[in-house]
């Protein structure tokens, strides 16, 4: 079992430091769901309504590239940023240790 180290900064700056499992084939955005986040994500994971969006603060670069209809979607955002994904868009694996993700969708 390989857990990694998901940390989500808060509006003052603080981070809260979670464990994530990534033997189980969670995507970010579930997981943070199951931690009590608020995400809507009104369409389930399937990238089409960024209520999951996210800014990645730190380990940006070790994620897998973003798809075509990932980042139709985030085009579509007022709040985009260049670190900017779709929490339901990245699935938990161990190159994610330690990143850092702000939750920027709607909720
Ligand atoms: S949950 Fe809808 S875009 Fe991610």
């Amino acid at each position: 079992m390989s857990d990694i180290k998901v940390n989500v900064q808060n509006s003052d700056g603080s981070l809260t430091t979670l464990e994530a499992p990534t033997d189980m084939g969670l995507s970010l955005m579930e997981f943070l769901k199951g931690n009590e986040y608020d995400i809507l994500a009104t369409c389930g994971g399937m990238a089409l309504c960024a209520t999951c969006h996210v800014s990645v603060v730190n380990g940006f670069d070790a994620l897998h590239p973003i798809s075509d209809d990932e980042y139709a979607m985030l085009d579509t955002l007022p709040n985009i940023t260049d670190t900017s994904r779709l929490a339901c868009q990245l699935k938990l694996n161990p190159g994610m240790e330690g990143i850092i993700v702000k939750i920027l969708g709607d909720h």
